[in-house]
């Protein structure tokens, strides 16, 4: 007679319910332990806006919000995000909060295959929200932990500067009205 137990195998990809809410819209989900949070967004909802490429933490591709802060979505189990609030590319460009960053990138060719520039947007976008006068040298830094294997970095780092110039300047302008 089988044992009503389960095994240890049974347990480690049995699906479980979460609740996430993603890009602003809560949802209950069923995933198995071990998918990752990039797999169940781009397989479970579609979200292919985000990248994987390493799958070490290492390149940035899968680079995502969880609770308002960046992180590598790669090394993030999606049961692990139950009850917690993920965000997207896709959410933050459909907000047109990085609306301007988006166009510099555009001005400055500063994507080319576009792998790498859904983390690279994601990971500019809290600098600019962080770091709001940031200088070139700590834009770099900033961005060290995001590569791009096809246009270089001079256009990358230019478009943001460029955006922190231009939110600069605005902030002294609405100050001095
Ligand atoms: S795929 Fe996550 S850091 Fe490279
Ligand atoms: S634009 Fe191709 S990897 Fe960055």
């Amino acid at each position: 007679m089988m044992s009503p137990e389960k095994s240890i195998d049974d347990l480690s990809t049995e699906a479980r319910p979460v609740h996430i809410t993603v890009n602003g819209t809560p949802g209950q989900h069923s995933v198995q332990p071990r998918t990752h949070l990039i797999d169940f967004l781009r397989e479970d909802l579609g979200l292919k806006g985000s990248h994987l490429g390493c799958e070490h933490g290492v390149c940035g591709a899968c680079t995502v919000r969880l609770d308002g802060q960046i992180v590598r979505g790669c090394l993030v189990l999606a049961v692990q995000t139950d009850g917690r609030r993920v965000d997207t590319i896709e959410g933050l460009s459909d907000s047109g909060a990085i609306r301007d960053l988006q166009q510099a990138f555009i001005r400055h060719n500063a994507l080319q295959c576009g792998f790498c520039t859904s983390g690279m947007l994601m990971a500019a976008s809290e600098l600019l929200e962080q770091k709001p006068r940031a200088s070139r040298e700590e834009v770099r830094e900033w961005m060290s932990g995001n590569y791009c294997r096809c246009t270089g970095y001079q256009a990358i780092v230019n478009a943001i500067c460029e955006v922190l110039a231009t939110r600069q300047a605005a902030r002294i302008e609405g100050a001095t009205a």
